[in-house]
């Protein structure tokens, strides 16, 4: 199963790569900057024709054109690009995010960076990959030897808006990335790349395949109430557990 999975997000990503370094067509959706091109569509149908037949009683959460939570046995949720402004602005921090629930939980996790050529991948029980090598979180315990990242809402009025969070971070570490992807920026956590990554007002296809990975790599992932992240709104915190529970004390 996974290798079919694997074989068929890397078909997807070509058609983000044969695309990348063209002009796209754009339209906005929530706000004025929350784009999304006609190849987030098209990868997406791509992904639920190809997948749904892996699986014929399957059912999908996925960003464009399945925004509704199903229940079901077997669910993916899929984010078909995430880190769309990159991909307008061929910035080449950009993945395809597809996890696939069993019962409500995370079997799987893949986040396929066609660009750059990384492919991560969680497995629940067995580990987190990245091109087929093991990753771990960094076991880094002081703040002050930290690289983070975080991101930011489309709606720069919602609350939090992560601003004055940022702020409160900046003074502890040693440097912070919005590098505008969530689900790269949980693979980076997890291959202790980011020694933690916080953001606000995710959505499930954001960050369901990340997580897993995230875990897997031996780190954890909570919400901002110190709770394990179950793909709520509540805004999401990673990394090992000794810095997740430093970044909470930052942001009490
Ligand atoms: C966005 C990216 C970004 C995060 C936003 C997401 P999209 O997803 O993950 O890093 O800050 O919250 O919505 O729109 O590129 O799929
Ligand atoms: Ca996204
Ligand atoms: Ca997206």
């Amino acid at each position: 199963m996974r290798e079919k999975i694997e074989e068929i997000i890397r078909e997807a990503g070509a058609l983000i790569r044969e695309r990348f370094y063209l002009d796209k067509l754009i339209t906005t959706k929530s706000t004025g900057i929350d784009l999304v091109t006609e190849t987030d569509k098209e990868v997406e149908l791509f992904l639920k024709a190809r997948l749904g037949k892996l699986i014929p009683t399957s059912a999908f959460w996925a960003e464009e054109t399945d925004s509704k939570f199903t229940k079901a046995e077997y669910l993916w949720i899929i984010d078909p690009i995430d880190g769309t402004t990159n991909f307008v602005h061929q910035f080449p921090f950009v993945c395809i995010s597809v996890a696939l629930q069993h019962d409500g939980r995370t079997i799987y996790g893949f986040v396929y960076n066609p660009i750059l050529e990384e492919f991560f991948i969680a497995e629940k029980g067995r580990g987190a990959y990245r091109n087929g090598k093991r990753i771990y979180v960094s076991e880094t315990r002081e703040l002050s030897s930290c690289l983070m990242a975080t991101g930011f809402p489309y709606d720069y009025k919602a609350e939090p808006n992560n601003m004055s969070h940022f702020d409160r971070m900046m003074e502890h570490v040693q440097g912070i990335r919005r590098p505008g992807s969530a689900a790269l920026d949980l693979c980076y956590t997890a291959a202790g790349i980011f020694n933690g990554y916080w953001e606000f007002h995710l959505q499930p296809w954001d960050m369901a395949a990340g997580i897993l990975i995230v875990q897997e790599a031996d780190g954890v992932v909570l919400n901002t109430d110190g709770e394990e992240h179950h793909l709520t709104d509540k805004g999401l915190i990673s990394g090992n557990k000794i810095i997740v529970e430093k970044m909470l004390e930052v942001f009490k």
